[in-house]
């Protein structure tokens, strides 16, 4: 079996005011945290700055929830590759299923986001998942290689090693609902079938995280599955028990 580093992601979401974000961080820094996980919190833009003079005494990397594909210019309100690699970020968030409901990311989108952070050396942590009623229809494979392929279009061999891609199935997303251990397996090795028929054997390479509803009491079972190589943490990122969630070998 071809060795890939977990890797545990916190997303934040529209969360917390400063004050509230610094404690938590403050907090987390103090844990005795599992080096042999990689971390990482995907604070709002805002924060990056203050919270990432905390993170440096720490391995806890720092990453943000979305990005703008271009450089600069005329395009208000939005934060680009270079302001964020500015600012010490390293990972980011792309095509959450909250961006593609309710702000209509469509896949052309999210695929030239996807260029630009590798061109701009981030990370992409890529996220894809079906509706429920899509699940009913028996169509999540379908839509979920869609939505993969889509996002990759023109993504070069040598770059989708640094892909970060994670499931999540928009109905497990903060309803309490985890999707069972079979299921989130199928989807992740699913996925990988995807990579493999585009990259060969570069697939191996990719790390999977599974999303929606992850927390202390099924971290570890989830992280036994063989396809399965980190977790991308919501609501239960937000308080000090996610340390927890990291160290869940321990
Ligand atoms: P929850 O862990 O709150 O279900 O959120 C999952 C998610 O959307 C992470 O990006």
């Amino acid at each position: 079996m071809f060795f890939r580093k977990p890797i545990i992601i916190g997303n934040w979401k529209m969360n917390k005011n400063l004050d509230q974000a610094l404690s938590l961080v403050k907090e987390i820094v103090t844990k005795d945290l599992d080096e042999s996980v990689e971390k990482v919190i995907c604070v709002p833009y805002l924060y990056v700055n203050e919270i990432r003079k905390i993170l440096e005494k720490s391995d806890i990397e720092i990453g943000v929830q979305n990005m703008y594909f271009e450089k600069k210019g005329a395009f208000t309100g939005e934060i680009s590759p270079t302001m964020l690699k500015s600012c010490g970020v390293k990972y980011v968030i792309l095509g959450h299923s909250e961006r593609r409901n309710i702000f209509k990311e469509t896949d052309d989108l999210i695929n030239k986001k996807v260029i630009s952070a590798l061109e701009n050396d981030l990370i992409p942590i890529l996220c894809c998942g079906e509706t429920l009623n899509e699940r009913k229809e028996n169509k999540e494979k379908e839509v979920i290689e869609n939505q993969i392929k889509k996002a990759l279009l023109e993504v070069d061999r040598e770059k989708i090693s640094k892909i970060i891609i994670a499931y999540e199935p928009i109905w497990a997303i903060g309803t309490g609902a985890v999707a069972s251990l079979e299921d989130a397996e199928d989807m992740c090795k699913y996925i990988r079938s995807i990579l493999f028929k585009l990259y060969k054997d570069q697939a191996n390479k990719v790390r999977i995280q599974y999303g929606g509803s992850v927390k202390q009491e099924n971290i570890k079972d989830l992280m036994k599955q063989e396809n399965i190589d980190g977790a991308l943490v919501g609501g239960a990122s937000l308080d000090v028990s996610f340390s927890k969630i990291i160290n869940y070998k321990l």
